[in-house]
């Protein structure tokens, strides 16, 4: 069940490394170093809590708010280590499966990947898992930018020939919508909870209670508004701690390419689709979700 992907020529040359493996769409190191493999035999712990997504949905966000739950407000700890190594990265070669898997207690991590690829008890052991999903026209945009950030990544398309290529489930991590409702079909089961990033920005106090319940934390409406504020886009933006600016020493990005803290907003595919794309765009959109009850929200 695994099939490279055609070269695409507006990738950089190592990123076009794809495969489609059990229907969705992996990078070639991930399979060829057997992570993906070791991925679906790792063992979680019922006191883990694991922060799920489609990249570019707000991930890092929901991170920093997790973090400051499970820590009751560790704000010291919080500055002074940075998120990737707070909350790593499950199927990322640095730290590693085996590195994580040496931490002791309770972990909190982040995977992108969709459920059928990760335990199959996953959300039979107690662990808690916490899916972000943003709208798709948004999610698109912020992947576009990231993936001309990135300098191992270096695409050079223009945003028309991402889309398409979305939209074809060619892109790392597609198919956006079986990724999106593995999540939303199991939204009953009481260790997954599932948030939008279109309700964080319109309430955040909610949803950060919301966590906190889930979590089975008791929080203060102080401390929820302690929360609510460090993690605010402009806040977390010039926070070095998650802002991944770190990675302008590692020679990850491109510079003249912007930054990870980009716009932050609902709604600025408007300045990205034009009308024939968007159309397009929504018929796929139809089509994908027709007898399903998951709707997005495009607009604040
Ligand atoms: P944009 O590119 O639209 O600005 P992820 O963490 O999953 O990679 O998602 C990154 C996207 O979330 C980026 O979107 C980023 O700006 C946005 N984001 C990160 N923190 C945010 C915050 N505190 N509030 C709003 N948006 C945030």
């Amino acid at each position: 069940n695994c099939k490279r992907l055609p070269d695409d020529p507006n990738y950089g040359d190592k990123a076009g490394d794809r495969f489609l493996y059990n229907g969705y769409v992996l990078h070639g190191e991930m399979i060829k170093n057997g992570t993906i493999r070791d991925v679906k035999n790792f063992e979680f712990r019922p006191q883990d809590v694991v922060v799920a997504s489609f990249p570019k949905s707000g991930t890092t966000w929901l991170e920093e708010i997790v973090f400051l739950i499970q820590t009751h407000l560790d704000f010291k700890l919080a500055a002074s280590t940075i998120l990737e190594s707070r909350f790593p990265y499950l199927e990322y070669p640095y730290p590693g499966l085996k590195s994580i898997a040496k931490q002791q207690g309770g972990r909190m991590i982040k995977t992108h990947l969709p459920l059928s690829l990760l335990p199959d008890d996953l959300l039979q052991k107690g662990t808690k898992v916490i899916y972000i999903m943003r709208n798709p026209k948004d999610v698109a945009v912020s992947y576009y930018h990231f993936f001309r950030l990135l300098s191992f990544v270096n695409y050079k398309g223009e945003f028309r020939d991402f889309l398409k290529s979305f939209m074809k489930n060619e892109v790392v991590y597609t198919p956006y919508f079986p990724h999106v409702l593995e999540y939303w079909n199991n939204r009953d089961n009481p260790n997954l909870l599932v948030v939008h990033f279109e309700e964080m920005k319109k309430d955040p106090e909610t949803v950060v209670q919301k966590i906190s319940n889930f979590l089975g934390k008791d929080l203060t409406y102080d401390e929820v508004r302690m929360i609510v504020e460090h993690t605010r886009f402009e806040n977390m933006a010039i926070n070095p701690s998650v802002n991944y600016s770190h990675w302008e020493d590692l020679g990850l990005v491109n510079k003249n390419e912007g930054k990870f803290f980009r716009k932050g907003a609902v709604g600025d595919w408007q300045n990205y689709f034009s009308e024939d794309l968007n159309r397009d765009f929504d018929s796929w959109i139809s089509q994908n979700l027709e007898n399903t009850k998951l709707a997005f929200i495009f607009a604040d």
